[in-house]
């Protein structure tokens, strides 16, 4: 009996503690106290040795209980205080559920890789894949193959950095065109995207470094019929479903016949023909110099500038926006 309200008293008292427990260290304290080895349950456990045998079972069985009892208390006691803490933490202003989100800035493609993205995509669908060569040529890729020979006047249509003797930085990408016809054999079907140069000064709308695409159709029967369904077709891709073409006959070395093509461009500033490519037969001394038989197969090729496409597209006035990488022009194209 003794025992009994001694065990009453002890789990009365801890549990009340429990709950009023104000810090963690409080609440350690306590099991130290009751549970704890040298606390007062663990005592009274060494105690049962005085106790006559047959009582000692029930009487470490009712120790048992209130061990438990208290031990259930301390745990409601610790997550009693974690939750309060936490409460605390979110009051004091660790965050204000009030203010606006965080700016975030997710990368967007630039303007120019989205026309060229566009342009690319468009000639996929009719069956052209995609060539890569390189910036710094050899001369004969990037001319004498090209129809261009040596001292050739037609070589003063592109301004050419030179790099060493017979060695350019490519004006265009035609040598592209070249390197795919020597390495495999016809039919052709290529486009090749990329960076160009031409010694031109930097003004509004000139830049020593620009972007270019072109196209290469070679088989036994590719027409210039062929090259105005393909032309029309990347038109609707660029300009929409009623997009207008005009060709105008013009001069290339490497074409024969060659043309320059202009779209209808409508627009509140301006409207009018705007020239956006040049085009032709592929010249029989081009498939000659990369030993293709003229008699055999023809076909068309094409270039145009993602620079001047993106310019009449979004109405840009100015070709050193798209190298200046300043945010305020290029976030206008991030589709935000
Ligand atoms: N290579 C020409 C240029 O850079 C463009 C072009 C390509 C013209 C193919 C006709 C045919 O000016």
């Amino acid at each position: 009996m003794e025992l009994q309200q001694e065990l009453k008293r002890i789990e009365r008292s801890a549990v009340q503690k429990a709950r009023r427990a104000k810090t963690n260290d409080a609440v350690a304290k306590l099991r130290a106290e009751t549970v704890g080895k040298k606390g007062s349950l663990g005592s009274m456990m060494r105690s049962l040795r005085d106790l006559p045998k047959d009582e000692r079972p029930e009487a470490g069985q009712r120790i048992n209980k209130v061990k438990t009892k208290i031990e259930a208390a301390l745990v409601d006691a610790v997550k009693r205080l974690d939750d309060a803490r936490e409460l605390a933490e979110l009051e004091a202003g660790g965050c204000d559920v009030t203010l606006p989100g965080r700016w975030n800035f997710p990368g967007a493609a630039h303007p120019l890789a989205q026309v060229q993205e566009d342009i690319l995509d468009a000639l996929k669908a009719i069956g052209f894949s995609v060539a890569d060569g390189p910036l710094i040529e050899h001369d004969w890729y990037n001319f004498e193959a090209l129809n261009m020979p040596p001292d050739h006047p037609a070589r003063d249509m592109q301004d050419t950095f030179f790099v060493a003797d017979n060695v350019v930085l490519r004006t265009h990408t035609s040598n592209v065109q070249i390197r795919t016809m020597k390495k495999r054999k016809p039919p052709v079907r290529v486009v090749a995207p990329g960076m160009v140069f031409r010694n031109d000064d930097v003004d509004p709308t000139h830049s020593p470094v620009f972007h270019q695409i072109e196209g290469l159709w070679i088989d036994e029967k590719a027409t210039f019929a062929d090259l105005k369904g393909v032309l029309k077709q990347l038109a609707i891709k660029l300009f929409g479903a009623d997009a207008e073409l005009r060709f105008r006959p013009s001069f290339f070395p490497f074409t024969e016949p060659s043309a320059e093509v202009d779209v209808m461009f409508r627009s509140e500033k301006r409207s009018g023909w705007l020239e956006i490519l040049g085009a032709g037969m592929v010249d029989p001394a081009v498939l000659e110099a990369v030993g293709y038989d003229p008699d055999e197969v023809q076909g068309f090729a094409f270039g145009l500038g993602v620079e001047r496409i993106a310019m009449l597209r979004w109405g840009i006035d100015d070709i050193r926006l798209f190298y200046e990488n300043d945010l305020r022009f290029l976030e206008q194209f991030s589709g935000r």
